[in-house]
Order: structure tokens, then C-alpha cells, then sequence
């Protein structure tokens, strides 16, 4: 017995924010963003509006397709690192706002990895009978991080500038990390199928924690006690950290790693290989995966220049895209990859269920 995906969808907050409107309000340029990471605009929620909110319209719409009824899913697996509050995660308030029934549901924390996590989970949780039909759904609002100040205002087009000064040194000083990410949610609904060979045929996790610095939040977190005070907020502590060219480094390096040893684990090749979802953090990197692969841009598809980096959701978000237009057909090998904050990656393999 197999899982497989029988329905995804996608919910993105609809305001959007292009290079030229950062420029705006901070020291950087279009032709910058563009050139360095593949991003020509993101969208961005509302204040007021969570992860959970998008994560509940995302699966919504993926239960739609997949002509699921709210009352027949077993397990919710929600993956996100901007929840609405510190505490709980947004598993039950996404269960809650869908409909579901009282199920077991759970948040992940692998960040650009999570949505990779959480299929293999779901995955698990099939095969083992111990569940039929499970929606995992990755969701970002990464706006809240943005310390752009009254300089929102102008970004949602309630005035024009130019920006306060102090507002505009702060959003230059978090150039290098601000202008990468986007707020959006994908989810897809997962089922058992008795089909020989079909569905997820194989995966690959990793973790090292030893790189756990090359992008986090500092501060702000339980070690500290208190722990939020003002002299970790005066220190950016709350603030994303990155280390962007060893990052670089690292996610060009060990997505390809994890894509060759799970097709070689299914005794596959490259060359088996019909389309790989792989995470969208920068052009780039994708890039240096094809490159890594030895493959056509195509078979490696990137919807960046949309989106921006949306974390959790870009696997989702570029697998409904995908499925949409066409490009995933029955008999295919689909391969999923991801490298996420922690350090968390990896790869899995998925034989779309059907004859070619
Ligand atoms: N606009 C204009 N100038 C900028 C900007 C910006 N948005 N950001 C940084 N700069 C400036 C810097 O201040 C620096 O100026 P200086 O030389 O005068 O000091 C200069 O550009 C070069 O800065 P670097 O940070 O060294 O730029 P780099 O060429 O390394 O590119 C980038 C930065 C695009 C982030 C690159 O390191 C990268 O792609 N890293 C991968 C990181 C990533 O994708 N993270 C996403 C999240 S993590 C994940 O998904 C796994």
C-alpha cells in the first residue's frame, strides 16, 4: 500500500509588493533583488492576517479539488515558522477553522524543510494504516518579521513617501534577509492507494544541527529569561540572521546529494526523472541544483520571481502550479527537495499513480 496526492491548493494573501516598492523604502534597486536571487515581487498580509489564516484557505481549497469532505480527514500536518503567536502552533487552528473532525494535527518546525518533513510523515502515516487520508499544509506571514516601520504605509499604499529616515536605515539594515521573502500557504491532501509502485517510493531526511546558525532568530526564545526583554529587541535579536553565502553553499550542495541517494536508493537515475519541486529561496540556487544535476532549467521550475522565498509553502505553492498547468502526468517521477534553517533537508521521490 502507497500514499498519494489527490488534491492541492494554494491561498496567497492578494496585496503585493514589488522590488521597485522596496526601493522605495529602503537603499536597494530591482535590478539588485533580480540579478542576486531570481525575486520580482512578493505578496504580503494584511496585518491581522496569520499563517493559519492562509494555511486554513489553502486546504480548503485542496479538499475542494481533491473532492474530500472536512469530516473525512484523519490527520492534519501543518508546517509553518511565523506562527500566529509563540504559543500553540497553528494545527488546531487551522483544524478548527476547516471543519475537521477532533483528529490528531501537529505543527512542524523545519522550516524551508518542514513541507519535505511533512510529507514523508504523512506518508508514514498511511502506509501504516494508521491513517487514510492526511492534509499537510505549509504557511508563511514572514511581513511580521519586516521592521519597516510607518514605511508599511507607503508599501500599502496609504501615502507616499518618502520614508522617515530612522524607518528607512532600519529596512536597509535588513536588505540582505528582507527582501527574499513572501507571505502564502499550499496544501495537499493525501490518501492509501493499492496502486504497484505508485506514489512516494522513497525518501531521504537529514539534519545537522552544527549549521543551525546560518540562518535563525537569536533571540526572543526560552534560553533567555526573561525571555523577550527590550535589550534583546534593541539588539535585533528578534530579527532573522544570515549567513547568505554560506547558505548559498550548503543548500546548492546538499539538495543534489539528497536527490542522487534517494533515486539511487529506488535504483533510479537522474535521467528517470520527469520534474523536481525543489525549494524556492533563490534562482540562483536553483541554478547550482540543475548545474549539480547535470539538467535542463526546466526540469527544475522556479515560480521565485513571483513569490519570493515563502518558506514551508514553497513546495506546495510550485507543486499546485505545476499540477495546474499540466506538468505532472500519470506515470511520472516527480522528485521533492528541500534545505531549510536548522540545518533540515532532503528528498523524496513520488511516482505519479496511472500509466504513462
Ligand atoms: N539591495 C542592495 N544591496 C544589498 C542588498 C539589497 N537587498 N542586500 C545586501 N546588499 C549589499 C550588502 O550590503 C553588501 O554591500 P557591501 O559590499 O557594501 O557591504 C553587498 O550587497 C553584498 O552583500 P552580500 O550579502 O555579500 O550579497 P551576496 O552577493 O552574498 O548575495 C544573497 C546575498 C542573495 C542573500 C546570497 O548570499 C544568497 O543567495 N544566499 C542564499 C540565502 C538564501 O537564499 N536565503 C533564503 C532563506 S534560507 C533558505 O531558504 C534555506
Amino acid at each position: 500500500m502507497g500514499s498519494v496526492i489527490i488534491g492541492t491548493g494554494v491561498a496567497v494573501p492578494p496585496r503585493i509588493v514589488t522590488n521597485d516598492d522596496l526601493a522605495a523604502i529602503m537603499d536597494t534597486s530591482d535590478e539588485w533583488i533580480r540579478s542576486r536571487t531570481g525575486v520580482r515581487q512578493r505578496h504580503i498580509a494584511d496585518p491581522g492576517v496569520g499563517a493559519s489564516d492562509l494555511a486554513a484557505d489553502a486546504v480548503v481549497e485542496a479538499l475542494r479539488d481533491a473532492a474530500v469532505a472536512p469530516e473525512d480527514v484523519d490527520v492534519l500536518i501543518t508546517a509553518t515558522m511565523t506562527p500566529d503567536q509563540f504559543a500553540p502552533g497553528i494545527s488546531g487552528m487551522v483544524q478548527d477553522r476547516c471543519g475537521l473532525g477532533h483528529i490528531a494535527s501537529f505543527d512542524l518546525r523545519q522550516q524551508c524543510g518542514g513541507y519535505l518533513y511533512g510529507l514523508d510523515l504523512a506518508d508514514a502515516l498511511l502506509r501504516s494504516g494508521k491513517a487514510r487520508c492526511v492534509v499537510v499544509v505549509g504557511a508563511e506571514v514572514h511581513s511580521g518579521y519586516m521592521p519597516y516601520g510607518a514605511s508599511w504605509e507607503i508599501l500599502r499604499g496609504q501615502r507616499s513617501g518618502p520614508a522617515d529616515p530612522v524607518d528607512h536605515a532600519a529596512a536597509t539594515e535588513a536588505r540582505g534577509w528582507a527582501v527574499l521573502f513572501g507571505d502564502g500557504a499550499g496544501a495537499a491532501v493525501l490518501a492509501t492507494d493499492d496502486g504497484p509502485g505508485t506514489g512516494f517510493v522513497g525518501s531521504v531526511l537529514r539534519t545537522d544541527g552544527s549549521h543551525a546558525d546560518l540562518i535563525e532568530v537569536p533571540g526572543v526564545g526560552f534560553r533567555h529569561q526573561p525571555y523577550v526583554d527590550a535589550a534583546q529587541l534593541e539588539a535585533r535579536a528578534h530579527w532573522p540572521s544570515m549567513n547568505g553565502m554560506e547558505l548559498f553553499r550548503q543548500a546548492v550542495t546538499c539538495m543534489p546529494a539528497a536527490v542522487r541517494e534517494v533515486l539511487a536508493g529506488a535504483d533510479l537515475t537522474v535521467d528517470d526523472l520527469s520534474l523536481v519541486i525543489a525549494h524556492q529561496a533563490n534562482d540562483r540556487i536553483l541554478d547550482g541544483v540543475r548545474k549539480q544535476l547535470g539538467v535542463d532549467a526546466d526540469l527544475v521550475p522556479s515560480n521565485i520571481a513571483r513569490y519570493g522565498n515563502t518558506t514551508a509553502a514553497t513546495l506546495p505553492i510550485l507543486l499546485h502550479e505545476q499540477r495546474a498547468a499540466g506538468r505532472i502526468e500519470p506515470g511520472d517521477l516527480v522528485c521533492f527537495t528541500a534545505f531549510g534553517a536548522g540545518a533540515h533537508w532532503g528528498a523524496s521521490l513520488y511516482r505519479v499513480p496511472g500509466a504513462r
